[in-house]
């Protein structure tokens, strides 16, 4: 099928190059013409692990192109996805000028029938506003003979993961309008879809409005389990549980499972911190107040400063003369995303504080310096007391530290060497943000050893 891409993205690209690798012609459009020179050199503009192969091959068997030319976009596919951002707007809410800019690319140039998808986080009713905005689009060009009808189908892939969650979907969230125009594109999504269901059908097809929800409360269910443990761990420290005892002896219970309930540094990324937000501002428009979700966005911004308020307890307010040295940056592993990454808030206090800071990171480092920018542009000298080591070996960044920071589970960070590590350290102090080790084993290695919610030992 001719499938168009509009946004190329992490979820435009890997949806395009994903979908011309089981046969489509996918044109991927964007408006950024640096990154469609980057792609068409044979770049890849983000890390994500198998991405590159699945570009580079199926760009080779030319299913696969990548242009700023719309109007070629918009002629070439008969399935248009809409797949830019929708970052928060000062409010909170989801800001939908990408997505209403991209309607408006379609509306503007179509010469037939198009199924146009929302593969972007949108809020319950947007279906409705890109359709409108075609709609007027149509109209002043005097075309409302032809037809379209928009499909809610909303992502579901996780950066570090995509390729595979793209390719092996645990479901297919479609919503259709149930009119002539819907049930053609509803067949078209189920014949582009259909080699995804070869095992079983994976598709949960329903109305607009229920898909574009469907994608809010997924989120909001994990980002719940996130807090509900991180605010349960925080107990745990005072009362003398280990919380990841407390994980193990509630996940045996089929009803809650083991997934989703580990105790950390709060979440990031680039959906559960805005899409938490977006779904209370929805809910605050319709006069009601989401109180879970708001408690959940509440604890998660307070768990983000755990690990600092570690630090400070043990070492004081004033860190003059301390150097940390701190293993992750990207909000997870396997990824470089820096987006509201727990790392920033850690490193802003930190320093601010006196200290000096030598990170690690396997992939992010360069994300993290243009970040880090922003971060500091109040006060960019600060900026001199952070350092990175070099990615290839985590232990360099211990040299002389007071303590190391945790705040990325990477695999590298998993079985380090106790006795190197030591003998790097100024003093053995960690403070695991990600629960990497058994305290039990810390002490007995005679390090300080504190994780969130760990401390019974
Ligand atoms: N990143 C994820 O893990 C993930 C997972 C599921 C869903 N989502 C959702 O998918 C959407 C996209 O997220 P992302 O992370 O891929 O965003 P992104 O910022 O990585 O990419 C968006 C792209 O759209 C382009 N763009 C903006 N306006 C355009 C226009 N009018 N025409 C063409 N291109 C345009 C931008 O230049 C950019 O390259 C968001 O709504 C997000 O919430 C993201």
């Amino acid at each position: 099928m001719n499938v168009t891409i509009i946004g190329t993205g992490y979820v435009g690209l890997v949806a395009g190059a994903c979908l011309a690798d089981i046969g489509n012609n996918v044109f991927c459009l964007d408006v950024d013409p640096r990154k469609i020179d980057l792609l068409n050199a044979g770049g890849i503009p983000i890390y994500e692990p198998g991405m590159g192969e699945v570009v580079r091959s199926n760009v080779e068997a030319k299913r696969l192109q990548f242009s700023t030319d719309a109007a070629a976009a918009v002629a070439h596919g008969d399935i248009q996805f809409i797949a830019v951002g929708t970052p928060p707007d000062e409010d909170g809410s989801a800001d939908l000028q990408y997505v209403l800019a991209a309607a408006r690319t379609i509306g503007r140039t179509m010469e037939s029938f198009k199924v146009v998808v929302d593969k972007s986080t949108v809020p319950v009713g947007t279906a409705d506003k890109v359709a409108a905005v075609i709609r007027e689009e149509l109209e002043k060009r005097g075309r409302t003979d032809l037809g379209f009808s928009v499909i809610s189908n909303p992502e579901f892939l996780k950066e570090g993961a995509a390729v595979d969650d793209f390719m092996r979907p645990d479901r297919i969230v479609i919503g259709y309008t149930d009119d002539a125009a819907g049930r053609e594109a509803l067949a078209a999504m189920r014949k582009l879809y259909a080699p995804f269901n070869r095992n079983h059908e994976r598709s949960r097809v329903m109305d607009v409005r229920s898909a574009e929800f469907t994608k809010y409360a997924a989120n909001a269910m994990l980002a719940t389990r996130i807090s509900f443990m991180n605010e349960l761990a925080n107990l745990a420290d005072m009362v003398g549980a280990d919380i990841e005892a407390v994980r193990q002896g509630i996940g045996s219970d089929p009803r809650i499972g083991y997934s989703f309930l580990y105790a950390g540094t709060g979440y990031g990324g680039s959906c559960f911190p805005k899409d938490i937000q977006a779904l209370t501002r929805t809910a605050r428009e319709h006069g009601q107040a989401l109180r879970v979700l708001e408690a959940v966005e509440a604890v998660n911004d307070a768990q983000k400063n755990m690990l600092a308020a570690k630090v400070f307890a043990r070492f004081g307010a004033d860190l003059t003369g301390r150097t940390f040295a701190l293993w992750g940056l990207a909000f997870k592993p396997n990824t470089d995303d820096m987006r509201e990454a727990p790392s920033r808030v850690v490193l802003l206090e930190l320093v601010r504080a006196g200290a000096r800071i030598v990170a690690h990171d396997p992939i992010a480092v360069d994300e993290a310096r243009r970040v880090l920018q922003l971060d500091f542009a109040d006060n960019p000298a600060l900026l001199n007391r952070v350092s990175f080591s070099s990615a290839k070996d985590p232990m360099e960044a211990l040299a002389g530290a007071d303590a190391l920071i945790i705040v990325t589970e990477w695999k590298a960070y998993r079985s380090p060497n106790l006795e190197r590590l030591k003998a790097q350290m100024k003093s053995a102090v960690i403070f695991d943000g990600r629960n990497l080790y058994e305290p039990g084993a810390m002490k007995d290695a005679g390090i300080v050893y504190q994780g969130i919610g760990r401390n019974s030992a």
